[in-house]
């Protein structure tokens, strides 16, 4: 059958530089990642931004609200010297900034995750697809062929996006808790369910169920080696990683 997982850098290569930085971006594809992941929030001015939490206080010198603090706001604070390896200032990475220094990587993926918080209520989707139209990534030729895939652990967020951008594929996101609840996955709208690892590890026939009704799977996040050779063997199409560099390692290797 098939070529192996693909690897996903998950929020770049985060366990060696800052989440969601241009350094981990950028050092995650010099590593080979076939894929970026992405984390979106909204600022008050409605700019989409590289943030995972609503505050910033894990990973930055100041904690503030990110839906209600502006761009500019944002962008005076440093989000690279908290990281235990790089320790060195790393500015905000707006998402337009982030898809202009992907332009250079036309065969890599970019799983574009909408985080959202009550008060960004569905804008979030919007300035997505807005995005997307602007880098011409909303009309690929086929779900398999779209650069973008869009992400949410919110089914309205992806019915949502799935109706503003019908030729974008998108990843119904899934928690051990409710991953069960993915039973009638078609009725999602999703082309990719997106179970943890942990959710997969206690129900790996999921892989199988999900590909019998014409669904992939992307599976979050895989650090270990022994998770990276289970989704391997279990054909899952792509693995979500903090380390590209060991996923690369271990998925090519005997
Ligand atoms: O790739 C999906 C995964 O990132 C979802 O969890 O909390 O890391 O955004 P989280
Ligand atoms: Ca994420």
């Amino acid at each position: 059958m098939s070529t192996r997982s693909g690897v996903v850098a998950h929020r770049g290569a985060s366990a060696e530089f800052p989440e969601l930085t241009l350094v981990a971006y950028e050092q995650a594809l010099k590593q080979g990642a076939e894929a970026l992941e992405v984390d979106i929030r909204l600022t008050s001015d409605g700019v989409p931004v590289l943030l995972h939490d609503p505050r910033t206080a894990r990973v930055a010198d100041r904690d503030v609200w990110v839906h209600s603090s502006t761009l500019d706001e944002l962008s005076t604070l440093d989000l690279g010297t908290w990281h235990p390896v790089h320790r060195r200032p790393e500015p905000l990475l707006t998402l337009r900034s982030l898809l202009v220094m992907a332009e250079a990587y036309p065969n890599v993926k970019l799983f574009l995750e909408t985080k959202h918080p009550v008060p960004s209520g569905g804008r979030v989707e919007v300035a997505l697809r807005d995005e997307l139209k602007y880098f011409g990534l909303d009309r690929p030729a086929s779900h398999l062929e779209s650069r973008a895939v869009m992400m949410s652990f919110s089914v309205m967020a992806v019915r949502r996006f799935r109706q503003l951008a019908p030729q974008v594929p998108a990843v119904q996101l899934r928690e051990r808790g409710n991953v069960l609840k993915s039973w009638p996955a078609e009725g999602f709208g999703a082309q990719l369910m997106g179970p943890s690892i942990g959710a997969l590890r206690a129900r790996p026939w999921l892989v199988d169920y999900w590909r019998s009704r014409g669904m992939g799977t992307y599976c979050w996040t895989v650090d270990d080696p022994a998770d990276m050779l289970l989704c391997r063997d279990l054909g899952v199409d792509w693995v979500a990683t903090n380390v590209p560099s060991r996923a690369l390692t271990v998925l090519d290797g005997p």
